[in-house]
């Protein structure tokens, strides 16, 4: 009998064609997630499960598809929607998508960089209101980059490939995570890891690039708000609950920072009210891997940990 997999959500076509090299694909086509018991229901008797990050995976999941569950493959490099020990201690392997999504991650986050400090959002609403406007010196201006600091909460693979394209922008690069990056590293971004406290306090601009976990959540709280400098930038393409969002909205209100550039929300699609009236808050849906190459990558890579798996191979990218 054929292997049955179970897609959660349409992927790029590339990603199916490899899938039904390995079994049955049944692909959930749907133009919004799936519900819990929707969910439940779709997986029974899968003996893979290729997940989008807003699928709870758990140890009830699991066990409504049944033992013969080999593998959860996330499209996705962050796994904060899967309980990963309740899954693999029932012997199920768990995959994500590490690596092929860091450039196109790092472009999002440059690219709110920019926006929020030369102040693109708010010029681009001002044309398309039909304001009146006449160039002169003073006219909406923004902050440089050149000679500032960006200070990286996170440098792993798209923390660095954010750290590369602020050091082709003459920014000096600061860092903070759990563990220091190698000496190569360092030396390739002439990165300065620092305490966090010292991080928030000194960067003209801080991008988070860490997981979302019981530790990351809400770092970003008012007080680590009020210890950055009014004159500075935050940057999140990570996970949204890394921010507490209403502490964020008083502190761009209130103008404890200067601006901020979001792809992600505490509550997506939700969006706190509070963000959506300030001039100095630029939002977007979740586009950080939005590409069509680097979604492809994504999905393909998916397919390729289930068909390992599925073969009694190793998977590309355990999570661990
Ligand atoms: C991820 O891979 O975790 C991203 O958030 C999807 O773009």
């Amino acid at each position: 009998m054929d292997k049955r997999i179970v897609v959660t959500r349409t992927v790029p076509e590339s990603a199916v064609e490899l899938l039904r090299e390995v079994g049955d694909v049944q692909v959930c086509s749907q133009d919004r997630p799936l519900s819990a018991p929707e969910l439940r229901e779709a997986v029974r008797g899968a003996h893979a499960v290729v997940t989008m990050l807003h699928d709870r995976v758990d140890a009830e999941l699991v066990a409504a598809a049944g033992d013969q569950l080999q593998v959860v493959a996330n499209v996705a490099v962050g796994y904060d929607n899967i309980d990963v020990p309740a899954v693999t201690d029932r012997g199920v392997t768990v995959t994500n998508t590490p690596g092929v999504l860091a450039d196109a991650t790092a472009d999002l986050a440059f690219g709110l960089l920019l926006m929020v400090t030369r102040r693109l959002g708010e010029g681009e609403r001002l044309l398309r209101a039909r304001e009146p406007w006449t160039f002169h010196l003073g006219f909406m201006l923004g902050t440089g980059l050149q000679g500032k600091t960006l200070g990286i909460v996170g440098l792993g693979g798209i923390g660095q490939a954010v750290a590369r394209r602020a050091r082709a922008f003459g920014m000096n690069i600061a860092y903070t995570g759990r563990r220091r990056a190698s000496a190569e590293v360092e030396a390739e971004l002439d990165a300065r890891h620092l305490p966090m406290d010292e991080l928030l306090r000194t960067a003209d601009v801080v991008s988070l690039h860490c997981p979302l976990t019981e530790q990351t959540r809400h770092l970003i709280d008012e007080a680590a708000l009020a210890a950055m400098k009014p004159t500075a930038f935050l940057i999140n393409t990570s996970r949204g609950p890394v921010i507490d969002e209403k502490a964020l909205a008083e502190a761009l209100r209130e103008g404890e920072i200067a601006g901020a550039g979001l792809d992600v929300f505490e509550r997506e699609p939700e969006v706190e009210p509070g963000l959506l009236e300030l001039d100095n808050a630029v939002v977007v849906p979740h586009l950080g891997s939005a590409t069509v190459e680097t979604r492809t990558a994504m999905a393909e890579l998916a397919a390729r940990n289930v068909a390992a798996v599925l073969t009694g191979d190793e998977p590309i990218t355990p999570v661990r």
